[in-house]
């Protein structure tokens, strides 16, 4: 049985912090109750002339080196963003170019804070058919464009940042021992749109847009039906939750990532969090948390690692994979 393996991880995070008492000296709020109802301490702010794009093939060479791979060798380039450079080219098409890697299949997937769950899932598709031998999967999202810093609500809680994984095909029984994706579950409700948008685009206003966003709301929907998409990911996998080495959450909330845990029942210890340091970083908060827990000697090869992660749309996901 053929499956795709992740080889190697790489993440990139922009120089410039902002701490929340930066934030307060512009916007009303403070420190105290952004930690305490979020967890966030600061985020990373890309500069004017960095694009997403520069911060996608950062976290890509990072995640080649590890792989012990080159951009000679890719043959698949999958970017979950939101927050492309431009309308079009994809950001995938950019990245092939500035990585100088060979025509390839290259393209954009737009699920917002789920994106990378849906790229790993799309990539996984390639690799373990045989379409892609050296896949690049890579989050990479410059949400502080989308902000009105206005909004105090909002515009606390985004950072901006690149993770990405190197996928390549490895062969084994097909059994949850084996390493590769074991199993997804991939959700949509677009009939819960306003409760987190943008409102801006080509086709309406003509405008980037601000993000707008009934936090609360979306709050209650994230804790219920994670957990229901990770337990239908564990299914597929054919795995117990109790099984789970590593939870790796998108990093939207602290208070998110714990009432879903506590629905799961499962091990704090057993949580990666990277949401203090770096907000809520859309569909590169996975990879970067991944790659967070890989350097730190946490996550090791063998390793059963469950990713989730819940974002406008509404879009959910969750993914199983042993490392
Ligand atoms: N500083 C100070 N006060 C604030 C701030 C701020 N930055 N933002 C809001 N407040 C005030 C509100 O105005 C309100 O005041 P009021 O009671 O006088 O009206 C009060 O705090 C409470 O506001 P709530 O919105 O009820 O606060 P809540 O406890 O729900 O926390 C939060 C808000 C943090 C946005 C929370 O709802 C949340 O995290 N939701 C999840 C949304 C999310 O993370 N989305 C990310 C994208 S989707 C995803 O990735 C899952």
């Amino acid at each position: 049985v053929t499956r795709s393996a992740v080889t190697g991880v790489g993440s990139y995070l922009p120089e410039n912090i902002v701490t929340n008492d930066d934030l307060s000296k512009f916007v009303d709020t403070t420190d105290e109750w952004i930690v305490e109802r979020t967890g966030i301490r600061q985020r990373h702010k890309a500069a004017d002339d960095q694009p997403t794009s520069d911060l996608a093939v950062q976290a890509a060479l990072r995640a080649l080196e590890a792989a012990g791979r080159t951009a000679a060798d890719i043959d698949l380039i999958v970017v979950a963003t939101t927050t492309p450079d431009m309308t079009f080219p994809s950001v995938a098409s950019i990245v092939q170019r500035k990585l100088g890697a060979p025509v390839c299949n290259a393209f954009d997937i737009q699920a917002v804070c789920s994106g990378f769950v849906y790229a790993l899932s799309v990539a996984d598709g390639f690799v373990a058919r045989g379409l892609a031998r050296c896949a690049l999967v890579i989050g990479a999202e410059e949400m502080t464009r989308l902000m009105d810093w206005t909004d105090r609500s909002t515009c606390v809680l985004f950072g901006d940042g690149a993770g990405a994984v190197v996928l390549e095909p490895v062969e084994g029984q097909g059994t949850p021992a084996d390493r590769g994706v074991l199993g997804f579950a991939l959700r949509c409700d677009g009939n819960k749109t306003d409760l987190l948008y943008v409102d801006g685009g080509p086709a309406s206003t003509g405008t980037v847009g601000h993000l707008r966003m009934a936090g609360n709301q979306v709050f209650r929907h994230a804790v219920v039906n994670i957990a229901e998409a990770v337990t239908a990911a564990c299914e597929a996998a054919n795995i117990q939750i109790s099984d789970v080495d590593w939870f790796v959450p998108h990093q939207a909330n602290q208070r998110i990532i714990k009432g879903v845990g506590d629905r799961l029942g499962l091990d704090e210890d057993k949580v990666i969090l990277t949401v203090a340091d770096h907000a809520n970083t859309s569909a590169a908060s996975i990879p970067l948390a991944l790659d967070t827990a890989v350097k730190d000697g946490r996550i090791k090869p063998g390793d059963l690692v469950l990713m989730e992660a819940m974002g406008g749309g509404l879009t959910w996901g969750a993914v199983a994979l042993r490392m």
